[in-house]
């Protein structure tokens, strides 16, 4: 990580620390702004922070990142990969743990996105994994179910965007590995093609 991709994660936490409208810091003993390599082509992105995530200030550290971490290395992928091709850079949509792991909701996803729009500046991945259904409604808009949203890529503002199960659904609900086993298989696939030209990402001031 060079010094770029410090005074970045500089300013993207003082965009944070500098909003006076965020309600979710005063119940959240840190904010968890990114993790793995800035240079990765692949960005993961979760719905918001849990508390394992609040206590260490970094994403998917708790029982649903390990299993995340599981899932990259069965496709050979990992955060901590060197190069860009292995490694993935892993964010939420919201950088403040919710009261009780509640939903994110619209309002929160609103008054957050902006900071993921910068980092998908700033990274310019080819690929987004959304996991779970409030990561991939909050990016696409939608209010749709998960099963409605996986197992296709699809075009996200010139980005290739993939959305499946949130490893912490897995847990919960093993009947869903298959399906997102699938997914992943996917990604894995398109990961390994070339991928056209990008487009800038959505101006959240637009
Ligand atoms: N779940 C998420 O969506 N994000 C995390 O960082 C941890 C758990
Ligand atoms: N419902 C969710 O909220 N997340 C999933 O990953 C699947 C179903």
């Amino acid at each position: 990580v060079g010094a770029s991709a410090a005074s970045s994660r500089r300013d993207l936490g003082a965009a944070m620390a500098g909003d006076p409208h965020c309600e979710l810091r005063k119940g959240a003993r840190n904010l968890v702004l990114s993790g793995g390599n800035p240079a990765a082509r692949l960005m993961i992105v979760g719905g918001a922070p849990g508390r394992d995530e609040d206590i260490e200030g970094r994403p998917f550290v708790g029982r649903a990142g390990q299993l995340l971490d599981r899932m990259l290395a069965a496709i050979a992928m990992a955060r901590t990969a060197p190069d860009a091709e292995a490694s993935v850079y892993i964010t939420n949509i919201l950088k403040s743990r919710p009261p009780n792991n509640r939903d994110p909701l619209p309002a929160e996803v609103e008054a957050h996105i902006p900071i993921l729009y910068k980092q998908i500046e700033l990274v310019r991945p080819k690929l987004i994994l959304a996991v779970g259904k409030s990561a991939g409604n909050g990016l696409l808009g939608r209010t749709s179910s998960l099963a409605s949203l996986r197992g296709k890529f699809q075009d996200y503002y010139g980005l290739q965007l993939l959305v499946t199960y949130h490893p912490a659904a897995l847990l919960r609900n093993p009947q869903w590995k298959r399906p997102t086993w699938e997914d992943v298989k996917l990604l894995r696939t398109r990961s390994d093609q070339p991928v056209g030209a990008r487009v800038a990402p959505p101006d959240p001031h637009g």
